[in-house]
């Protein structure tokens, strides 16, 4: 049996771009995502796919509401349009799109499921992002005036807000390998200079937001590698530790410290690369005393390699589990990265994502039987719970996805919701692992 805390927040998450369509509505403006996607001939994403309509969730969000409170669903962590808000990111306010988000708030309050608000979800708007967008200054007070004008309008009804949503993704994939939106594929001090104006970015958000709603509750979302340990040793732990947070590797913006040191620590310690080193030291000295702490961690985690004690990664066995999209099944770093994350930055976490893609299918039954969902989040819930038993306050644990969505450039070929969507008709079915998570919610994990 697992044990949560009394208050435990369970809940569901998803993103504007991924679910909601409606992409030209009532004056939003233009986001690098709609670029993206109806680029000629970028045939970035699977079969040409697009957020255009996605899950229409513009048009059925009373829909989905009933049916999260028809589950239990206690948070509904969702990331606003920037673009539907400040159609160019920096000018006038399109008063429908606000308003679009403030009916979902009280929608969401009626229904007894708190709001928890992204700001950002990788959205850019396109007229911002062709001033500079993330490699620009610039954007600091343009996201900062955005943050401002959002708790403005949300003051009195929410007090959880997530900043920016996995830097890692926006930096390393979209503007260092160019595999998620805007595709550039620029050098490593570029990519630092990015991580540094999110970092400043996050930083003015938060002041903002915490000026407006004193008791607002801000974080934000890192995302990447962590490791766990092969062996439940302390060496091992110290291994796994130390693995997790050493950027002397290739893919060192792809670690859930980079970018989060900077908030907490004002830099980086010396396994950073030379690259990152070179910009660092551009750095003026005035940009730390802007840094911000957040007041928690939103932690995206779906896998992680094993480490022995010796800090090398171990080879998975053969025929080790996988998802759908061919992500390994490894419930464990769900115990240790909250763990290391809370050792090192001494803050409560939330587990902002967690979830799996599985072939799912309406069988003949007319139902979705997904038992593969079910005990990929029983396990990986056990391991959560195993972390809360050792002391690290998780506030929550926010199940990605509620419905099946648009997964970026896997398009609509993966499907990470417990509710599934007939893309065609748009009709929404609750999945076996809907009704489960019901019951886990319900007895407060005591049934797992
Ligand atoms: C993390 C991202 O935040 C989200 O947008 C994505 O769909 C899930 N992981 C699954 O890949």
């Amino acid at each position: 049996m697992a044990n949560f805390p009394k208050d435990f927040l369970w809940g569901v998450a998803c993103a504007a771009y991924q679910c909601e369509g409606g992409w030209d509505a009532d004056g939003k403006g233009r986001n690098i995502w709609d670029d993206f996607c109806h680029e000629v001939n970028g045939h970035h994403v699977k079969n040409d796919d697009s957020g255009d309509i996605a899950c229409d969730t513009y048009h059925r969000i009373d829909e989905d509401i009933a049916l999260m409170k028809a589950h239990g669903i206690r948070a509904y962590r969702f990331s606003l349009s920037w673009a539907r808000i400040i159609p160019d990111g920096d000018g006038p306010v399109n008063e429908d799109g606000l308003e679009y988000y403030s009916r979902v708030v009280d929608k969401l309050i009626e229904s007894g499921i708190e709001p928890m608000v992204t700001l950002f979800h990788w959205d850019l708007p396109s007229a911002l992002h062709y001033k500079g967008g993330w490699l620009d200054r610039d954007i600091v007070e343009a996201f900062a005036r955005y943050a401002r004008i959002v708790a403005a309008r949300f003051a009195g009804r929410v007090t959880k807000f997530m900043t920016i949503n996995e830097p890692q993704c926006i930096a390393m994939l979209g503007y260092g390998e160019g595999l998620l939106a805007p595709g550039y594929k620029l050098p490593d001090e570029d990519v630092a200079r990015i991580y540094h104006m999110i970092a400043l970015s996050h930083s003015a958000a938060q002041r903002e937001i915490k000026a407006i709603i004193p008791d607002a509750q801000v974080g934000i979302v890192p995302c990447g590698e962590l490791y766990y340990p092969e062996a439940d040793t302390p060496e091992n732990r110290e291994a796994a530790y130390r693995a997790s947070f050493d950027l002397s590797v290739a893919r060192w913006g792809f670690h859930f410290n980079v970018c989060v040191d900077e908030l907490f620590f004002h830099g980086y310690d010396d396994t950073a690369p030379e690259a990152v080193k070179r910009f660092m030291a551009t750095v003026p000295e005035t940009d730390w005393a802007q840094m911000e702490k957040p007041d928690f961690l939103g932690l995206n985690i779906y896998n992680g390699p094993a480490v022995d004690a010796g800090g090398s990664i171990v080879k998975r066995r053969r025929g080790a589990p996988l998802t759908a999209c061919k992500w390994p099944i490894t419930p464990e770093v769900l115990r240790h990265g909250p763990i290391n994350m809370y050792r090192r930055y001494n803050v409560p976490v939330y587990i902002s994502e967690n979830g799996i893609s599985c072939n799912d299918v309406v069988f003949l039954d007319g139902q979705v039987h997904d038992p593969k969902r079910i005990d990929f989040l029983h396990r990986y819930l056990l391991e959560l719970s195993k972390a809360i038993a050792e002391g690290v306050p998780v506030l929550g644990y926010l199940q990605w996805s509620f419905l099946d969505n648009f997964e970026w450039t896997s398009g609509y070929d993966e499907r990470f919701g417990i509710v599934y969507v007939d893309y065609d008709t748009l009709r929404r079915i609750p999945k076996d692992s809907a009704r489960w998570y019901k019951e886990v919610i319900e007895t407060n994990g005591a049934n797992l």
